[in-house]
């Protein structure tokens, strides 16, 4: 079995690849383009990767029955193409959540205190309460939640039970039971933004979700709301949110993914007093690394002829002729 590794530059060391080494014919590459990737995918059975791998590569690689992304989102793996040609995508699920949970408060607090905005008054020489009527306590407030999964219910714990908030949710594929083991109550999108203090997005990127956060959802939020945003960009329709930055029209907002990323130098949102931003880093440096070794551990599963976990397509997974009969 041939197993390639796409990897960035500080997956160079990866001490897992050792188990892999044993197993299968490894082969690790730091692509310096697309076209690299395509004649190296050639010959793989298998693909782990934090790279996006389109239709072609999945043509070309004949013998190509799985890949395995390196991080939550998957969005950059064609998944139609995976259809096509037979072939499962796994991902790493929750192993990022705490991360991604710990930073979107991190957000919250900064915002409801103006932190950052008071680093950036001292540093330039000043000493004052910055915005102070926007500061609040975010003790006992709502916080809603867009997308109730991993993520998602580790911000409702956290809300509930460390700050004692009220946390509502909107989720189609939660059953009401599964978000009251949460401390949560679930309604609809347009409630989630009406009625709380504080929105937090964590939804997955797809069809479904491209722009599914915004002018309407904006409108409807209080004047003294936070909105976090830490999933994926195109979650939020963010010229609208942009729009709504600049006339004040909520609290503020705290970024951690841009429809463009790196944000572009020019963006509004670079300079809007009323957002914190930070350059998608949900993920903790530890955390990549115990995503990238829970990533490799699922290919060492599936060398020892075990099924692989976390088929995101399991539809493919259990119908492609490159698994079954094995
Ligand atoms: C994820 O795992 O999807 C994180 O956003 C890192 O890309």
């Amino acid at each position: 079995m041939k197993v390639l590794f796409v990897a960035g530059r500080w997956a160079q060391q990866l001490e897992e690849k050792e188990a892999l080494q044993k197993l299968v014919d490894f082969d690790m590459i730091v692509p310096e383009n697309q076209q690299q990737i395509a004649e190296k995918a050639l010959e793989a059975d298998i693909i782990i990767t934090s790279y996006a791998i389109g239709e072609d590569v999945m043509k070309a690689a004949k013998n190509l029955k799985m890949i395995q992304v390196t991080s939550v989102g998957y969005e950059n793996i064609d998944m139609d193409a995976a259809k096509k040609y037979g072939v499962a995508v796994c991902n790493v699920a929750e192993a990022n959540a705490d991360s991604v949970a710990e930073l979107a408060f991190g957000l919250i607090i900064d915002l409801a205190r103006r932190i950052s905005a008071h680093d950036r008054l001292m540093r330039s020489g000043g000493w004052a309460r910055v915005e102070f009527e926007r500061q609040t306590e975010i003790h006992g407030k709502t916080l809603g939640i867009v997308g109730l999964g991993a993520i998602g219910s580790r911000m409702a714990q956290i809300g509930s039970l460390a700050f004692g908030m009220k946390v509502i949710a909107c989720d189609p594929y939660i059953t009401e039971e599964r978000a009251s083991q949460f401390n949560t109550k679930l309604v609809d999108m347009d409630t989630v933004f009406k009625d709380s203090d504080i929105v937090t997005v964590h939804v997955p990127l797809s069809k479904e979700t491209t722009h599914l956060v915004n002018k309407r959802h904006f409108d409807l939020m209080k004047p003294t709301a936070i909105f976090i945003s830490s999933a994926r960009g195109p979650v939020v329709d963010e010229q609208a949110l942009i729009a709504t930055l600049k006339a004040n029209k909520i609290s503020g907002a705290g970024l951690d993914v841009f429809e463009v990323e790196p944000l572009p130098k020019d963006s509004p949102l670079r300079s809007l007093e009323n957002v914190v931003v930070v350059p998608h880093i949900g993920s903790s440096w530890p955390t990549l690394e115990h995503m990238r070794k829970v990533a490799v551990d699922n290919v060492v599963r599936v060398a020892k002829g075990m099924e692989p976990l976390r088929v995101k397509n399991p539809e493919v997974y259990y119908s492609s002729p490159k698994w079954w009969p094995q």
